[in-house]
């Protein structure tokens, strides 16, 4: 077999056999296919798509190409989470307790943030002292002991997914169906969990940008989990406005206990009960009323709270900066973006205001970058907001030479109106095996 005939039938459309896949990936992972070729197959795939057995099987391959995580000894259903990614995207840190507190073990490896995208693992080690990395024998005891633990990935999982969505990140192959519906299912098959719920982002700071793409991905990842025999639904959310007001690694951590508390911000706490609500009923937990009732219900007797803190203290972290946030290692600046007119935010581009706080420090522009944990944006007016001329917009964090650049990267994506916009719903779809549901 020759990569480049497979790169030729794949760009004059044809469909990949298992073998051919097992050859691609394989040589890719043990580096006998170059980038280059790598690069121009996943092109061909970007523009020539895959049918649904072709993705099963490649998803299949990759997770193979790695540790298979066995998590029987841990008793009891374990749910996982995977979300496609977005901007003051803090759900993991606000769920995962709530499920656990629920009585549903979490036993989660999360990423750091890609691109324009936060991530959990960043936002976890802004608690200072926190360690991400436990070894599989210590996650497994402290999933037993207290029902959660949320780490980063080990780099012996889904090796060919490490490599090619780096190749991916340089050479626009992200935004693939059927690339990014192998790459998200193939760490989480590998990850072992029994259920999981699919948080399928949609909107100007997704990948994903209309919501038909994020149903077409989100039945892609339902049907590849569900032919795996695990328990899979999706929910389409929105991400055209980021969640919350707070974007950056810190600042996310304390919006999130503010949820956990019961005073965090509507948007974020309506999508995190949805999706929480959700993780339960994949594991057997009751009907969706009964899920949401119970994922109030240990928001407002404190113990989701208490279970985050007693996470954060399992994996070392000072806990005292989730009661008292000003104990947090503190930005050496901060600045205000002012309204240059009265009007509406008509929109508010999510990718370049996740962008802009990447330039504040928050997340990495070069792969060797080390981040400003403290670094990010407080968001005062969202899409849909009236403001005055000269009001806040929002609070830059960091250091003061990337005010400029990141000013100039979050107005570039502001638009005034004087017409209100029509307010987006926050959950548009759920996806299941038996069909898609639009709310
Ligand atoms: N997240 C992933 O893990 N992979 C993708 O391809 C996109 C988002």
């Amino acid at each position: 077999m020759r990569m480049y005939d497979l790169i030729a039938k794949k760009r004059d459309g044809g469909e990949m056999t298992r073998a051919e896949l097992e050859f691609i990936v394989g040589g890719f992972v043990d580096g006998s296919i170059p980038d280059y070729q790598m690069s121009a197959w996943m092109m061909a795939v970007y523009l020539r798509g895959m049918t649904d057995p072709e993705v099963a099987q490649l998803t299949d391959i990759m997770a193979h190409s790695g540790d298979m995580v066995d998590l029987s000894a841990i008793e009891g259903v374990k749910v996982d989470k995977p979300s496609t990614g977005g901007v003051g995207d803090k759900t993991t840190l606000v769920i995962t307790p709530i499920v656990a507190a629920c009585g549903v073990k979490i036993a989660k490896m999360s990423g750091r943030g890609l691109g324009h995208t936060g991530g959990t693992v960043d936002k976890m080690e802004s608690v200072p002292g926190t360690r991400t990395a436990l070894d599989q024998e210590e996650f497994f005891r402290q999933v037993n002991e207290i029902g959660i633990a949320v780490i980063g990935q080990s780099g012996h999982l889904a090796v060919a997914d490490k490599k090619m969505y780096a190749l991916r990140d340089v050479t626009a192959t992200v935004g693939c169906i059927p690339l990014i519906a192998a790459s998200i299912m193939s760490k989480k098959l590998a990850a072992g969990s029994d259920a999981i719920l699919l948080d399928v982002t949609t909107g100007n700071g997704a990948f994903m940008k209309t919501v038909e793409e994020s149903i077409r991905l989100a039945q892609m990842m339902v049907a590849i989990g569900t032919h795996n025999g695990r328990r899979v639904a999706a929910l389409i959310t929105d991400m055209d406005t980021p969640l919350g007001h707070n974007i950056g690694n810190s600042l996310e951590v304390a919006e999130s206990m503010e949820v956990l508390k019961g005073r965090g911000p509507a948007d974020l706490t309506e999508v995190c009960l949805q999706l929480a609500a959700n993780m339960l009923v994949l594991a057997g937990k009751g009907t969706p009323d009964e899920c949401r009732a119970m994922a109030q219900a240990v928001i407002d007797d404190g113990s989701a709270f208490a279970k985050c803190k007693q996470m954060f203290a399992a994996q070392g972290g000072d806990v005292r900066v989730l009661e008292d946030y000003s104990l947090f290692p503190q930005p050496a600046a901060s600045f205000e973006l002012l309204a240059e007119q009265d009007g509406y935010i008509w929109s508010n581009d999510t990718e370049k205001i996740g962008n802009a706080s990447v330039l504040l420090g928050a997340g990495r522009i070069t792969k060797e970058d080390v981040l400003d944990l403290s670094a990010g944006i407080v968001l005062h007016k969202k899409t849909g907001d009236a403001v005055k001329k000269g009001e806040s917009l929002c609070t830059f964090y960091g250091a003061p030479e990337k005010f400029a650049a990141a000013e100039a990267m979050y107005r570039s994506g502001l638009v005034y109106s004087d017409r209100k916009p029509e307010p987006a719903p926050l959950v548009y779809a759920r996806v299941t095996s038996d069909g898609v549901e639009r709310f």
